[in-house]
């Protein structure tokens, strides 16, 4: 019974907590959205299709503009999630933020995942479809388009060629992170590639954390 007492406080405790942050989170946020959007605008306007440079200029940019919060080297990772596959380099993680390229040279369709945080999902090259169940056209998103998929929103995307994109994710990333490795398990066991992105993401979100980035 005492102890049935104390998992209720402390499921109280630790809502109300949760609820607490909730109402802030955005005093944690170091990155924001139309400034992506412009940055990724004025990187294609400078290299066209040259995906390898318009990456150099977006992290490079970042680099200068947010000195504390970017990782410059390029750890390019596959990921399998929801039955689309990709790979990504991780320019900013922490608990409340998420800054990757994501992209594939030769296509990929699936699950977009229903997550805890907006998604900014601005495209560098190429293009993604996306559509909500109960509409009937697809949404498109060309190259210098950003798609924002809500928190809670779930979709069913493709990107038919090759298509990169500058994501970028705020609200609770942790959770998140079940969804990406979720292929893993059920479809991939790629074991070394989950383990290549545990030690980037951990390392990345630990360094946040060791510098009070929340
Ligand atoms: C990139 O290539 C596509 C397809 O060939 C083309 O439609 C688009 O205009 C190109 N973008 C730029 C910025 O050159």
């Amino acid at each position: 019974m005492r102890t049935l007492t104390f998992l209720g406080a402390l499921v109280a405790a630790i809502s109300s907590l949760m609820y607490m942050l909730d109402s802030h989170l955005e005093k944690f946020y170091v990155f924001d959205p139309t400034e992506l959007h412009t940055l990724s605008k004025s990187a294609i306007a400078a290299h066209g299709n040259d995906t390898r440079a318009v990456v150099d200029y977006i992290v490079e940019h970042l680099a200068k503009t947010h000195p504390n919060h970017v990782n410059v080297e390029e750890e390019w990772v596959f990921n399998n999630a929801g039955g689309c596959m990709g790979a990504m380099t991780i320019i900013h993680a922490s608990i409340t933020e998420y800054l990757i390229v994501f992209g594939t040279a030769i296509g990929t369709e699936g699950h977009s995942g229903r997550h805890t945080a907006d998604d900014y999902f601005t495209i560098l090259k190429g293009e993604q479809l996306a559509w909500k169940a109960g509409t009937f056209e697809p949404e498109i998103y060309p190259q210098g388009a950003q798609h924002l998929m809500k928190r809670g929103e779930v979709k069913q995307y493709a990107m038919k060629e090759a298509c990169f994109a500058l994501e970028y994710a705020r609200g609770w990333i942790p959770p998140m992170l079940f969804f990406g490795y979720a292929d893993t398990f059920t479809s991939t066991l790629d074991f070394y590639t989950l383990w290549r992105t545990t030690v980037i993401t951990g390392r990345e979100m630990l360094t946040n954390l060791a510098k009070m980035k929340l």
